[in-house]
C-alpha cells in the first residue's frame, strides 16, 4: 500500500483547502444562534462522504442537532469498522486572545510545527482529526483499496454532552453494528512519539447556585452581620480538598481504580519532561493530589475543578455590596469504575451538608459519563499498533488520557463493541483554547496511517 503516501503527495492541497472550507463554519454547538452553522456544517459532511465513496448516506434526525449516517459495505462477511467524530465545535471565547480570527483557517508555522499549522476553532478537536478519516476513505474506494466494511457516524453535540447520540444509537443498533469502533479525537505524545490512548476519563459536570439574604444589601450596613454568598461559596469550595488535595467529598474514592506498583512504573517509563511540561505552560511549580504524578494526576486519579465563579459586582470601579447570589460551575473527573451518577448524587448530598443555615444551596447536575479503559491485548490494537510502526517507523505507546468522551462507554454498553482512538493532536495544539490549531504534518499522517489499520485488522480478524 505504498501507493497511500503517492496519493497523499498528489491530493495535499486540495485535503487541506476542503478542510479548511469546514473549517469556516462556525458550529458552536453550545450556542443556538449557531444552529444555522451546525446544519451546514452537517450537509458539507454529507457530501463529503458521498464524494468519498460511500453508498448510503444519510442525514438523521434527532431531538437535536442531525447525524451522519453513511457506510460502504462490500462483503458481509468481511468485519465492520465503525468511524465515530464530531462537526461541533467548542465556543471561541475570549475572541481577542485569537491572533487570527478562529472562523478564518490559516496555516501558520509553529516551533512544533515547522511545516505548518492549521489556525481554527476545531481544526484539532475535532474537524481535522474527524475529516482525515474522510479522506482516508477516499482513498481506499477510489484505489480499490478497502479491504472491509466502513460505516460512519458524525455528530454535532459531543461538546454539550452528546444527548442526541445516546437517543440516537439504542434506536440504531443494527444499522451501527461493527466489529470495532475507530475514533480519531484525542492526542499524542508527541509527532515523534507516537501513542494510542487506552483510557478516557468519566465526567460529572454541576452548577452551584448559593443564596444569601433576598437582595443585594449595602455592605456597611450590613457586612459582619449576615452571610455573604460569595464568601461561603469560596470557603465551601476550599474545603473540597485537604492539605494533600484529596477530594473530601465522603464515598468520592470508593470505587476508583488503584494501579498496581507494576501498572504505574510501567505508566512511568512513557518519555515526559517535567521542566518541558512547567515551561510549556509558564508555571514554577505543578500542583496536584500528594504521592502521585503529573501524569498519574492527569489520567489516572479523579480530580474537582472549578470552571467558573461569579457573583457580585464585576464592573469598573468598585460597588460596596454584599451579593445575594454566588454561582460555580464546577468539573469532576473521574476515573473508570467511578459512576458518574453516584459521585454526583455524592456531591450533592455533601456540599448541601456543608451549607451554613445563613445560606440556602442548590446544586443542579449538568451532563457526565463514564470513563472508559481500552484493551490492548486485542486485535484492535494490535492493528493500530502494526499502523503506526509502519507509518511512523515506531512502536506507538499506550497512554491513558485525562480528557473525555463519555460516549464511548455507551457504544461499548449498547453496541458491544470495543473503541480504538487513534489521535494524531498534541497537547500544545490547545484545543477549547485561543489558537487552536492543527500540525499539517498530523493531518496527512492521520490520513497515510488510518488504511493501514484497516487492512490490518481486516488481516487479523
Ligand atoms: N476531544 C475531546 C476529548 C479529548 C481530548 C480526550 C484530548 C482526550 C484527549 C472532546 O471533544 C472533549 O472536549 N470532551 C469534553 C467532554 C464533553 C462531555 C464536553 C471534555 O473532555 O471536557
Ligand atoms: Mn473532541
Ligand atoms: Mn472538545
Amino acid at each position: 500500500m505504498d501507493s497511500i503516501k503517492n496519493y497523499i503527495k498528489e491530493h495535499k492541497n486540495r485535503f487541506l483547502t476542503e478542510l479548511i472550507q469546514l473549517l469556516k463554519i462556525p458550529s458552536i454547538s453550545a450556542d443556538a444562534s449557531y444552529h444555522k452553522e451546525i446544519l451546514l456544517s452537517a450537509d458539507f459532511i454529507k457530501n463529503s462522504l458521498e464524494k468519498a465513496g460511500c453508498d448510503k448516506v444519510e442525514l438523521c434526525d434527532t431531538p437535536g442537532n442531525p447525524i451522519i449516517y453513511g457506510e460502504k459495505i462490500i462483503d458481509a462477511s468481511l468485519p465492520t469498522v465503525l468511524v465515530y467524530g464530531h462537526y461541533d465545535v467548542q465556543p471561541a471565547d475570549p475572541i481577542e486572545l485569537w491572533t487570527s480570527p478562529p472562523f478564518e483557517p490559516v496555516i501558520k508555522k509553529t516551533e512544533i510545527h515547522p511545516e505548518g499549522a492549521i489556525f481554527a476553532r476545531g481544526s484539532c478537536d475535532d474537524k481535522g482529526q474527524m475529516y482525515m478519516h474522510v479522506k482516508a476513505l477516499e482513498y481506499m474506494t477510489s484505489t480499490g483499496n478497502l479491504p472491509c466494511n466502513v460505516k460512519f457516524m458524525i455528530e454535532g453535540e459531543e461538546e454539550v454532552g452528546s444527548e442526541s447520540l445516546a437517543w440516537f444509537v439504542p434506536r440504531n443498533k443494527k444499522k451501527l453494528a461493527n466489529d470495532v469502533i475507530l475514533i480519531s479525537d484525542t492526542g499524542m505524545i508527541a509527532n515523534d512519539i507516537p501513542s494510542i490512548t487506552t483510557g478516557l476519563r468519566g465526567l460529572s459536570y454541576v452548577e452551584v447556585e448559593v443564596t444569601g439574604p433576598n437582595r443585594d444589601l449595602h455592605s456597611g450596613l450590613y457586612g459582619g452581620a449576615v452571610a455573604n454568598p460569595i464568601n461561603i461559596l469560596t470557603k465551601m469550595i476550599a474545603s473540597l480538598h485537604d492539605e494533600n488535595n484529596h477530594i473530601t467529598i465522603p464515598g468520592f474514592y470508593d470505587n476508583v481504580e488503584e494501579l498496581s506498583t507494576e501498572e504505574r512504573a510501567e505508566m512511568a517509563k512513557a518519555p515526559f519532561s517535567l521542566d518541558d511540561y512547567k515551561d510549556a505552560l509558564k508555571i514554577d511549580d505543578v500542583y496536584g493530589e500528594k504521592d502521585f504524578s503529573t501524569n498519574e494526576r492527569n489520567a489516572i486519579r479523579p480530580t474537582l475543578d472549578v470552571n467558573g465563579i461569579w457573583g457580585g459586582y464585576t464592573g469598573e470601579g468598585a460597588k460596596t455590596v454584599i451579593a445575594s447570589k454566588a454561582f460555580a460551575k464546577i468539573s469532576m473527573r473521574l476515573v473508570p469504575n467511578q459512576d458518574w451518577r453516584e459521585i454526583t448524587e455524592l456531591f450533592k448530598n455533601h456540599f448541601e451538608s456543608i451549607a451554613p443555615k445563613s445560606v440556602k444551596v442548590v446544586v443542579k447536575p449538568h451532563h457526565g459519563g463514564q470513563g472508559y479503559v481500552t484493551p490492548t491485548n486485542n486485535i484492535a490494537y494490535k492493528a493500530a499498533s502494526q499502523a503506526y510502526e509502519t507509518t511512523f517507523g515506531k512502536t506507538p505507546i499506550p497512554q491513558r488520557s485525562g480528557g473525555s468522551i463519555p460516549i464511548v462507554a455507551l457504544f461499548e454498553k449498547e453496541l458491544n463493541s470495543k473503541t480504538i482512538l487513534m489521535g494524531f493532536g498534541l497537547n500544545s495544539d490547545a484545543i477549547h483554547s485561543p489558537n487552536e490549531h492543527f500540525g499539517v504534518w498530523n493531518y496527512l499522517k492521520g490520513i497515510e496511517t488510518i488504511p493501514y489499520f484497516y487492512t490490518n485488522f481486516t488481516k487479523l480478524y
